[in-house]
């Protein structure tokens, strides 16, 4: 049974190679039918690196944001299908890996049906009728990476309850490994990012303080400090974005924030 919550070791990353501790202990793999030992430490996008292959797709942020490394593997001896990022989950020994291909889900446009009169609780319904073919396997909350219950937010969009489905939905890093599984042939995330939209656009309030702040970009209030930016050298950018403020709010102006602009 693989262990999905071992830490991720580090290593050293030289050039393009990565060198692996030199106590390292090795363990045997499988990638894409051929036998290789690495280190046992190695998340599976390094142990990949480390016998030679070379990420040019299906390998984005390293940090298990963007979705990009999704992967399936099984253990040799076992008979289920497991599911990871290839950048978070740590090899064992006995995996036999292959990277999930680019899989063009089905999306349907939602744009006209934001700006329709229809009642929000029947937006997904109109935009993917396939969610009623659910057969409540539970597979896709099985599969996704980022523990989120993907069946219950089918079920929840089911209902036409959009705003809990989105908000169910929302840690979806759209990696795609839960449509790729599903029987049904729903593509779980575009519903989930539908209705996420959707409750953004029709149900949730609009905060003020976004609103104020939208206000203050069109009447050009950042030009100036944009500007500015721009003419900075690499240095005085590192130093202005060591030092920044976390989280600026409207009354508090940024270190770096022009003088003239100190009253906001
Ligand atoms: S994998 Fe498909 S059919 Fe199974 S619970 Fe998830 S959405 Fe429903
Ligand atoms: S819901 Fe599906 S697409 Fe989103 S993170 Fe989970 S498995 Fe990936
Ligand atoms: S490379 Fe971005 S999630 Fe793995």
């Amino acid at each position: 049974m693989p262990n999905e919550n071992k830490q991720i070791n580090h290593v050293a990353m030289v050039g393009d190679r990565t060198i692996p501790p030199k106590d390292a202990r090795f363990i045997e793999i499988y990638i894409m039918g051929q036998r290789y030992k690495v280190p046992e430490t190695l998340t599976i996008l390094k142990a990949m690196e480390y016998v030679g292959y070379q990420f040019k797709r299906s390998c984005g942020c390293r940090g298990g944001i963007c979705g990009a490394c999704g992967t399936f593997y099984r253990i040799l001896g076992d008979h289920s299908i497991y599911t990871g990022l290839a950048c978070q989950t740590v090899v064992e020994p006995g995996m036999i890996l292959a990277q999930s291909p680019f899989f063009p889900p089905n999306r349907a446009d939602h744009i006209g049906i934001l700006d329709s009169k229809m009642p929000p609780d029947e937006h997904i319904a109109t935009l993917y009728p396939e969610i009623f073919r659910c057969v409540g396997c539970g597979t896709c909350t099985r599969t996704c990476p980022m523990g989120i219950d993907v069946m219950n937010y089918i079920a929840l969009f089911k209902r036409g309850d959009v705003l809990g489905g989105a908000k169910e939905s929302f840690d979806c890093i759209m990696c795609g490994l839960c449509v790729v599984r599903c029987p049904a042939n729903i593509t779980q995330m575009k519903v989930g990012l539908a209705g996420r939209r959707i409750a953004a656009a029709q149900l949730i309030p609009r905060s003020e303080v976004t609103k104020k702040r939208a206000e203050q970009v069109r009447a050009g209030r950042y030009e100036t400090m944009l500007a500015e930016l721009g003419q900075m050298d690499r240095e005085k950018l590192k130093e202005i974005y060591t030092s920044r403020e976390r989280e600026p709010n409207l009354s508090g102006p940024g270190e770096w924030m022009p003088k003239d602009q100190s009253h906001l």
